[in-house]
């Protein structure tokens, strides 16, 4: 079904919505919309970007009718800033679990995988009022019906109409993935969140590479602040805070 401003007013009521038809990024408005003062909730959604991003610099695809591109913005306390992509990445599994129970998992830090592909990807992005924090603009990306056939993405990517087998009303999967993102946003910092998160891990007893700091060995665990803790050959352990990470 076509995404619409009215399709989205019928379905999410009362939240503070801006939908966009086409825009470049959905966190760039968010982050606008929590300068001009836009409350805890408020969200942006916009059917196609023209420069969507992802993480580590990367570029982040939103061709028009086939995702979800979403942007929260939160005002956690600063103590709980490193819950919030654990929050994203746990909001969209549990949306993934609806369709999906039994094959969704987190890929550590944050890219939601089911079967193994990534369905969907987190990017917070925070705003500061020097050094106080004015507030962060959770960025949500889920493939909805991107065909990867014959991409680079093809044994990476999925898509949850591919998983289903059958088509999805995406107004609908933004109304139940906003549950979530509610959900969660109200327990920020809490044990219940981080546990939530971490026993949907994929990654804690597996051999892993870190490609981006050419690290390998065995992940063991994760701390409460989301890092991942690694011992490698040497017996060493390595405490990664954010990094591209390999299984095997
Ligand atoms: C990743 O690299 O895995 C993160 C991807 C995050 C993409 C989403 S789509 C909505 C929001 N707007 C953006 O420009 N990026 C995020």
């Amino acid at each position: 079904m076509t995404l619409t401003r009215e399709t989205l007013e019928n379905v999410l009521s009362a939240r503070p919505v801006r939908f966009y038809e086409r825009t470049d990024s959905t966190n760039d408005l968010a982050l606008e919309w929590l300068r001009q003062g836009a409350a805890s909730g408020a969200t942006v959604i916009a059917d196609e970007q023209l420069k969507g991003r992802g993480r580590k610099g990367r570029t982040w695809h939103t061709p028009p009718g086939v995702a979800l591109a979403v942007s929260v913005v939160l005002h956690p306390p600063v103590e709980a800033l490193h819950q919030v992509s654990m929050l994203g990445a746990l909001a969209i599994a549990e949306l993934c679990e609806q369709l999906s129970p039994d094959a969704v998992a987190i890929k550590w830090p944050n890219d939601v995988q089911i079967a193994g592909r990534k369905v969907s990807g987190v990017l917070p992005e925070t705003a500061w009022d020097g050094d106080k924090l004015a507030g962060v603009a959770l960025g949500m990306g889920v493939n909805v019906r991107v065909d990867f056939t014959g991409t680079e993405l093809e044994d990476k990517a999925v898509s949850l109409e591919t998983v289903t087998g059958t088509t999805l009303d995406r107004a609908l999967l933004l109304h139940d993935l906003l549950l979530r993102v509610d959900y969660w946003s109200a327990r920020l910092g809490s044990a219940a969140l981080f546990d939530a998160w971490k026993r949907r891990l994929n990654t804690i007893g597996q051999p892993i590479t870190i490609l981006d700091a050419n690290i390998r060995g065995i992940a063991q665990a994760v701390d409460r602040q989301g890092a991942l803790l690694v011992r490698d050959a040497e017996g060493r352990v390595q405490r990664i805070m954010a990094g591209d990470l390999a299984l095997g």
